[in-house]
């Protein structure tokens, strides 16, 4: 054997990860009974609950618009016409990453905002040509925990999913990005709606399918909203942005302790690190390297990886083998390498089980008494959308907790949501 791979440990490893159905139906319990503190004070809640000034689209909005969706380490602008009935056609979109390694970087400790806003406002300035004439409403999605005021004033909070860039936090986001667009001559892009990602999934379903009330991102992050229909005090309902990524309520095992430490802001999003892309890689590498007694070692697995060893279905895993020996430089026996495949799996199915159970917290919060109305839960993602073995646990998940009720939900991919959803929100600013 060429390391010092220990399969007692292992299997014990895999055990920290597993989350069973008594578990399972007490966090749920306990994301149900945050919620419902958060509602009356969010100070009492680890859930940010905010406010996005929204409700839900008629299915009926139309005409042309701009939507900037920023959340993650790519940035797209599209242009995006709506012709209602929840039809819609994407016009232009261009699309750039923040950062390339060895060549630029927007959202390390070393850029700034006027430099991060700049490359916003040029990416938006490709997007139109360059035209400098045409007026144009722009919906913008800003995929990180913001205080609005309105529609169109959205303070950022906190910088999550590991941004650094200095001067942002504590800002009006789409002053920013005006500021920017003005310094380039572009006076007729008009920012008039900021939106959270997952409240621009929940729009974008809610315009194709009635009975959409969650929207969530399962992704580089994760976080869900939903609208919550204020049915004791009557007031408007309003799609809430949970921040669900900060749930604390959790039994974090000793990877998840590590990385939090060694996070860019420890003790923060302590779900999102337990489920989301961005660090699945990260615990599955602190695991692993437990399990073969090196402590200090620091494997680079991204999430990725971790899909093409769970996707190697062959006997003698030898494409899993070769992830796993092109990162660690290991060579692995094949029960070695099977165990591995069922840590990777582990992680993946915890994530997904966490996931649901925040789903189940809402819909039992907003059911209160009565029955489960039949409904879709629109997520957006490459985790929900390519990782294996999410979907299945999610629906079982979703049945260990809702039983028989769960019948009447299910999960619906919104692939590109955050763009439409931008557009929708400009759209319903614009008919008032
Ligand atoms: C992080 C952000 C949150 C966003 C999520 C998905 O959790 O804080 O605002 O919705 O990532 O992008």
């Amino acid at each position: 054997m060429s390391n010092n791979f220990n399969e007692a440990k292992m299997s014990a490893v895999i055990k920290e990860f597993t989350v069973n159905a008594e578990e399972l139906a007490e966090i749920a319990a306990a994301f149900r009974h945050d919620l419902k503190r958060g509602l009356k004070n969010p100070d009492d809640s680890s859930l940010r609950m905010l406010k996005s000034y929204v409700g839900l689209p008629t299915g009926k909005e139309t005409g042309e618009y701009l939507a900037l969706d920023f959340g993650g380490t790519n940035v797209r602008v599209l242009r995006i016409r709506l012709m209602g009935a929840g039809q819609y056609t994407e016009v232009a979109k261009v699309a750039k990453p923040l950062k390339i390694d060895g060549e630029y970087d927007y959202i390390g400790a070393n850029s700034n905002a006027e430099e991060m806003f700049g490359f916003l406002a040029d990416l938006i300035g490709q997007a139109v040509d360059g035209d400098k004439e045409t007026p144009f409403l722009l919906g913008h999605t800003f995929s990180f925990p913001s205080e609005q005021t309105d529609i169109n004033n959205a303070k950022l909070i906190i910088w999550t999913k590991e941004f650094a860039t200095p001067g942002v936090e504590g800002k009006v986001v789409n002053d920013l990005l005006t500021e920017a667009l003005v310094a380039r001559g572009y006076k007729n892009i008009k920012p008039v709606a900021v939106l959270n990602d997952t409240v621009a999934v929940l729009l974008s379903a809610a315009y194709k399918h009635p009975d959409t009330y969650i929207g969530s991102i399962y992704a580089t992050g994760h976080n869900t909203c939903y609208l919550e229909p204020y049915a004791e005090t009557g007031e408007t309902p309003m799609i809430l942005n949970l921040e669900s990524g900060g749930f604390m309520k959790l039994v974090p095992n000793r990877f998840d302790i590590m990385f939090d430490e060694k996070s860019e802001k420890p003790g923060e999003q302590r779900l999102e690190k337990m489920v989301s892309g961005r660090y699945m890689g990260e615990l599955f590498a602190l695991a692993l390297a437990d399990v073969t007694g090196e402590k200090d070692a620091k494997y680079d697995f991204t999430a990725v990886d971790m899909s093409g060893i769970i996707m190697d279905g062959s006997e003698n895993l030898d494409n899993a083998g070769q992830i796993i020996n092109r990162i660690t430089g290991k060579v692995f026996s094949q029960r070695e390498l099977m165990l591995i495949k069922e840590l990777a799996a582990a992680i993946v199915i915890r994530s997904a089980r966490l996931v649901t159970a925040t789903f189940v917290g809402i819909i039992w919060q907003t059911a209160g008494k009565g029955e489960v109305r039949m409904q879709h839960i629109a997520v957006d993602g490459s985790v929900y959308e390519k990782m294996p073995l999410v979907k299945e646990n999610i629906n079982r998940a979703l049945t260990e907790l809702l039983k028989e009720q769960s019948a009447v939900v299910d999960t619906v991919l919104d692939n590109g949501g955050s763009g439409l959803g931008a557009a929708i929100a400009a759209a319903m600013v614009k008919a008032g």
